[in-house]
């Protein structure tokens, strides 16, 4: 079997990095294995999870993550082969896009392009969703390039935004989404079954 062993990078509450460690450890097969998980904000969520789930945490300031000798030495420390980044709201220092060409990989809570670049992100993409009226939102897993969001897209899911949303509403259901699929999308683009496609998923109701 061939074996990933990912770095998490998150910024936030970390529900997408919780769902990527239950998926590794409850599905043994998917060739995936979180090695640790690395955070630029002291006080984020995602470290408690972390730790309630045995999973290492790294607490790494911006100009540690942006140092290649750092950041480097810690990556291969844990023996890290690729990232997935949950939330991580920094931007991705040009010398780990060379470090590990084709295997990093975010997830975005909207169809990019729409409501992606920066300051779009959580929250504020769920507001400017509802506040434009859309009748459709959703999510993008795509690799990471050097620029905002604009990296090749390798899986959409869509679905409806119901009448009567709220920001509140639309998080949700795009949590559900997330957890869905984020998973083992990664676990699968990872193997490279999924490396050159490009898959659409379009939902008739919220999950
Ligand atoms: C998720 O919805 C993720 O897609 C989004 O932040 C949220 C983090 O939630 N990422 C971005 O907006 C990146 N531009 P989590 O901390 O509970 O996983």
């Amino acid at each position: 079997m061939n074996l990933s062993r990912i770095a998490i990078f998150a910024s936030g509450s970390g529900s997408n990095a919780e769902n990527i460690i239950n998926y590794s450890l409850s599905n043994r097969d998917s060739g995936l294995e979180v090695a640790m998980i690395v955070c630029n904000r002291p006080d984020a969520g995602v470290i408690d999870r972390a730790r309630r789930l045995g999973v290492p945490v790294k607490v790494m300031t911006r100009a540690e993550i942006n140092d290649p000798d750092v950041m480097l030495a810690t990556l291969s420390d844990a023996r890290v082969d690729a990232i997935a980044l949950a939330g991580f709201l920094l931007m991705i220092p040009d010398f780990l896009l060379e470090r590990y060409p084709g295997r990093i990989i975010n997830i975005h809570p909207s169809l990019l392009p729409k409501y992606g670049g920066k300051g779009m992100y959580g929250r504020h993409i769920h507001r400017a969703v509802v506040e434009a009226g859309d009748t459709e939102t959703g999510i993008t897993i795509h690799h990471v390039s050097s620029e905002y969001d604009g990296g090749s897209i390798i899986f959409q899911a869509a679905i409806p935004v119901a009448p009567g949303s709220t920001p509140d509403s639309v998080e949700t259901a795009i949590h559900a989404l997330e957890r869905a699929h984020y998973p083992r999308i990664l676990a699968d683009t990872l193997k490279s079954d999924l490396s050159n496609s490009y898959i659409l998923f379009r939902y008739d109701k919220q999950k």
